[in-house]
């Protein structure tokens, strides 16, 4: 592997930087500088690798979680990012979405400015907007929905968020990240609240080549995150907002007809 790191060019800096959700036209041009201008990356694993590209001249180090095994404990991200730095320079941390959305990105950034390190953080597009938008599933809607909840159905516990027992209780639209291992505990806190019928989508690596989605609603999904074997990564998305989606495949399919019967 060839990187430009050997000598320490800049000061010692950390900038936390979002790669979107997954499509790697979905990052921001200021990303892009971002690791264009890097030393080293540490990335996570849902980074598309792609993104690499962009930092030709820097170290790479994957610090992610692949088959259930993390290559590195997060204390020891924020002591490689702290070292890296004092060696080489510009460290850029690359994490998937929006490192502010449950990314962790918060954390490393203190640390590292505990460590006397210059902090910089450039936004990235979360896949908790994106992810329902790229199935043309809108997290509000004049009429369906006038708020949402973004909600980690995991914990620092391993539990699921007290938040989305109140979540149901609401009319907002809710988006579980981190949830399927807890999607019968999800649906039964709706169930309570009466909402069996509300319609539910689960999409699976969105914005990537091998995204799958199920579509249903609280008393159906279970049964067809089974039969679709759906599973991480993947966003729950409840609410009126979903019928957005069999609403714009309608209106095509009626367009497409119309127009096929004028020709
Ligand atoms: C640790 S959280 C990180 C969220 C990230 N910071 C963001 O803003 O999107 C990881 C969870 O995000 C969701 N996720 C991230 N990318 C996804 C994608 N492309 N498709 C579906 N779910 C995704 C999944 O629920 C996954 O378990």
């Amino acid at each position: 592997m060839e990187f430009r790191n050997s000598c320490k060019a800049t000061p010692a800096k950390l900038t936390v930087v979002g790669a979107g959700p997954g499509d790697p036209e979905l990052i921001t041009i200021k990303a892009i500088k971002a690791l264009n201008n890097a030393n080293v990356v540490l990335y996570d694993a849902l980074v598309n690798d792609a993104l690499l590209q962009y930092a030709p001249h820097a170290e790479k180090i994957f610090v992610g979680k692949r088959k259930g095994c993390y290559a590195y404990q997060q204390d020891q991200i924020n002591e490689l990012i702290v070292s890296r730095a004092h060696s080489y320079g510009h460290v850029v941390r690359l994490k998937g979405g929006d490192p502010f959305v449950f990314g962790r990105g918060a954390e490393e950034m203190e640390y590292a400015a505990s460590k006397g390190l210059e902090v910089a953080m450039v936004p990235g597009i979360s896949s908790g907007l994106s992810v329902p938008g790229y199935q043309n599933i809108p997290v509000t809607k004049r009429g369906a929905s006038e708020s949402f909840w973004m909600i980690t159905g995991t914990t620092k516990d391993h539990k699921l968020s007290e938040d989305v027992a109140l979540a149901a209780k609401s009319n907002a639209t809710v988006a579980i990240l981190m949830g399927m291992s807890k999607l019968s505990q999800i649906v039964g806190l709706f169930k309570a609240e009466g909402k069996g019928e509300t319609p539910v989508a689960i999409i699976q690596n969105g914005t990537r080549e091998n995204e799958k989605i199920g579509v249903g609603t609280i008393d159906s999904i279970v049964s067809i995150v089974d039969e679709e074997g759906l599973a991480n990564p993947a966003i729950i998305i409840i609410g009126e907002v979903v019928r957005h989606r069999e609403k714009m495949i309608q209106i095509i399919r009626d367009k497409q007809l119309e127009l096929s019967q004028k020709i």
